[in-house]
């Protein structure tokens, strides 16, 4: 095992928005020295740190770690960098390799040409010692590496997740366009959802929040259901190591309340349910084929979050009315209730007739949303403020 003192530094990846969010999870696991960036979070940490970032963190779409830093302004340059890596230490001939770039520099406009010449780098040294070189698996290398150049800088990482951590595993492969688990995680804990109050998604489609919503309640790891994760294919995987922190139940915890996912769909309930038996939740969660204009409150509050259709298919007056509907739907029978609504479309959301109390922009996939936080008050503002001047 690893001495505890062997600290690095990791870097967890992100959608935009959710630094904050990430950076609050990768606190209260143990991190040191955490800092927020542009759509990602550094940290420090150990092996012990990485396996449990990797198993963990609900808001992080990757982490990886860098092993080297230097500067190129042409490819050879960028081909003496790579070269300066000692490549055996981290992958041996017979391994397969994979290199994803991202380039934003004046130097450099390919990312292609960046990732060949990368590879041109470390394949040559492998030839040059031993004769051999290693392949390239793009599916499922040995080693993935994540080239980024920024100007002139450039940081080698090597990928320790693999495949992408938004894929828990769970998931039922179908035709419908689900939330990434990652932005759903994000979405709960932007609304400071903690398992404090019963969860409802009255438009759940494939489920996705009220599995995000119960794998937070019952604060169970959402990689706890992944086949792999990229650092077991490292040589230095300390399997002993990584089994204790999978093995580790002890900070799982009891849920005392309802967690309510419904859909007008059919089709979209029986996907949902079928992916919540996947994850184990299918006695944690209910879920229903109900419209929303009939979804009524719990006798105790909720929280509601929902993502709405942004009526790519539906003419634009139906989508406003659409809207409108959520809001007289929201004011008439959840008073007392917060609703967080996600949406791509900005016209539609103006159309809910209710004032936001909190915002945010974010992106699902590559449309910008609005994700707003309607509070209906029990009883007008204007009743609440008369109440208060009173006291
Ligand atoms: C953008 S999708 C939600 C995707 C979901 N967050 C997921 O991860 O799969 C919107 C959902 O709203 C549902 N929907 C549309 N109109 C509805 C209504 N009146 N009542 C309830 N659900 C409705 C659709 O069937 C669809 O599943």
């Amino acid at each position: 095992m690893e001495a505890e003192s062997t600290y690095f530094e990791l870097v967890a990846t992100t959608f935009k928005g959710l630094e904050g969010v990430l950076s609050n999870e990768l606190t209260a696991l143990g991190a040191k020295d955490v800092k927020i960036l542009n759509r990602a979070v550094s940290f420090n940490g150990d092996t012990t740190m990485m396996y449990k970032a990797n198993l963990w963190l609900r808001t992080a779409i990757k982490i990886i770690r860098p092993i080297h830093v230097f500067k190129a302004k042409n490819e050879v340059e960028l081909y003496k960098g790579i070269s300066q890596i000692e490549w055996s230490d981290y992958m041996d001939v017979s391994d397969t390799l994979s290199i994803n770039t991202s380039v934003s520099s004046e130097y450099f406009n390919h990312s292609q040409f960046v990732a060949l010449k990368s590879k041109d780098a470390i394949v040559d040294q492998f030839r040059n010692k031993f004769g051999k070189r290693p392949s390239i698996d793009t599916d499922n290398p040995t080693l993935l590496l994540n080239i980024h150049l920024n100007d002139d800088e450039c940081i080698v990482s090597i990928d320790s997740s693999g495949e992408s951590l938004h894929k828990r595993g769970y998931r039922l492969n179908s035709t419908i366009a689900p939330l990434n688990e990652v932005m759903a995680a994000g979405l709960l804990m932007l609304a400071g959802w903690k398992g404090q109050s019963n969860f409802i998604d009255p438009m759940c489609g494939s489920g996705t929040m009220p599995i995000e919503a119960a794998l937070i309640a019952y604060n169970i790891p959402p990689g706890i259901f992944r086949k792999e994760f990229g650092f077991e294919k490292w040589k230095d995987f300390d399997k002993e190591l990584f089994e204790t922190v999978y093995n580790d139940d002890s900070s799982s915890q009891e849920f005392e309340h309802q967690i309510i996912g419904s859909d007008i769909s059919g089709g979209a309930i029986r996907i949902a349910n079928e992916n919540a038996k996947n994850a184990f939740l299918n006695n944690k969660i209910s879920f229903k084929v109900m419209p929303f204009e009939s979804v009524m409150p719990l006798e105790t509050k909720s929280l509601i979050i929902m993502n709405p259709p942004y009526g790519e298919r539906l003419k634009k007056t139906n989508i406003n009315e659409f809207y409108q509907t959520i809001g007289n739907c929201l004011k008439k029978n959840f008073p007392g209730h917060e609703a967080w609504i996600l949406s791509g479309n900005k016209e539609a959301m103006d159309n809910i007739g209710l004032h936001p109390t909190k915002k945010q922009t974010l992106y699902n996939g590559a449309i910008e949303c609005k994700y707003q936080c309607f509070t209906m008050y029990e009883g007008s503002i204007k009743q609440k403020k008369l109440i208060k001047s009173e006291k």
